[in-house]
């Protein structure tokens, strides 16, 4: 497969490796400006680039989108109406009137379009959503999970800054809110939130309570400001499994209520993690479906609504929120 990227800041060098990982290239990339387009393209051994993600209509087989999240739905509209396929980067976009936009355009050309909810792919988390449709946990009591680093405030910056969508739950919160879904397989029905914003507007960090049809809840965390516990955990009633470093995971252990034998599951990643969900990319394409089952569209809608309803009791307000009025 030969892929285009629209972006090339942080992350991208981690897509490059999972794709040429698995035999595929990435041929074309696409950034604001030229210079620093040329200069990443070099240095990452691509040989076309561009600063109009159209460009790469005809060009290439599918696209990764890895703009800040305000540039998501933007960047896949110049590509969905052709038919390109898109694998975007979570969140699918800003709020759930842009994701919308997104799904229409799919559905309009037919193309591929994955947020690149990349945990969902994972070996450890799908064997785990085994344990639980078996019911070797029991009846899920909570779910424990948050996804939080020390990060300078630099207002300017795409995590602190408004204009780019930044703010902990849209860049960590949207991991623990994704395990919560996967166990309880729902979104809450409920829930209470409390942040604490920042001075440029964006939630520096987010505190959930949430409940899930049948009593179980969940607690789920998320911080730009303070390093929180990496390892997850969900409560069953016949068993407690641990999760660390739950977003990539690659191991977990089960222990039994009652003093029975733990058992670890170990899948460590073939790359970097990121391989699965371009392997799922390409198998969606090969057999000529425009969504995965894996992380379906329902799942991407579902999750813009939710973030937005939290951010509106938080007060987190984006500039591009303003288009739904
Ligand atoms: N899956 C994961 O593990 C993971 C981890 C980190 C991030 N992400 C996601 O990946 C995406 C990109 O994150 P990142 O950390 O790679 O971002 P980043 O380092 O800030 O890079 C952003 C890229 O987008 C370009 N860009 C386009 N429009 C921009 C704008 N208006 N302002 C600033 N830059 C703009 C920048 O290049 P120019 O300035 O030259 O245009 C740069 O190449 C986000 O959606 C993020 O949530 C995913």
């Amino acid at each position: 497969m030969r892929w285009g990227v629209v972006g090339h800041g942080r992350i991208v060098p981690k897509f490059l490796d999972a794709a040429r990982g698995v035999g595929h290239e990435v041929v074309a990339v696409v950034g604001r400006d030229p210079s620093r387009v040329a200069a990443f393209a070099t240095g990452h051994g691509i040989s076309q680039t561009g600063i109009d993600p159209s460009g790469l209509v005809g060009e290439v087989d599918a696209v990764y989108v890895a703009t800040p999240h305000s540039g998501h739905r933007d960047a896949a509209l110049a590509l969905l109406p052709a038919g390109v396929p898109v694998l975007c980067e979570k969140p699918m976009a800003v709020n759930a009137t842009q994701v919308r936009q997104m799904l229409d355009a799919a559905r309009g050309s037919g193309a591929f379009l994955m947020e690149a909810m990349w945990t969902r792919h994972l070996p450890v988390l799908r064997r785990l959503r085994e344990w639980i449709d078996q019911g070797r946990l029991g009846e899920i009591r909570t779910v424990e999970a948050a996804f939080g680093f020390d990060a300078p405030y630099q207002p300017t910056n795409r995590l602190w800054s408004p204009e780019l969508a930044g703010g902990s739950l849209l860049d960590l919160g949207i991991y623990p809110l994704t395990l919560a879904e996967l166990v309880f397989d729902s979104t809450p029905v409920s829930f209470e939130a409390e942040a604490e914003l920042s001075a440029s507007g964006v939630d520096t960090c987010l505190s959930l309570k949430a409940e899930f049809t049948g009593g179980g809840s969940a607690d789920l965390r998320s911080a730009l400001n303070a390093d929180l516990s990496p390892t997850a955990r969900v409560v069953g009633s016949a068993g407690v499994v641990e999760i660390p470093e739950f977003w990539r995971a690659e191991r977990m252990v089960f222990d039994p209520v009652g003093g029975g034998r733990t058992e670890e599951v170990l899948e460590p990643h073939g790359i970097n993690g990121f391989e699965y969900q371009i392997l799922e990319a390409a198998r969606c394409l090969e057999a000529g479906r425009s969504e995965s089952a894996v992380v379906p569209w329902t799942w991407s809608l579902a999750m813009a609504e939710l973030t937005d309803e939290i951010r509106a009791r938080i007060g987190v307000v984006y500039p591009s929120d303003g288009e739904l009025q």
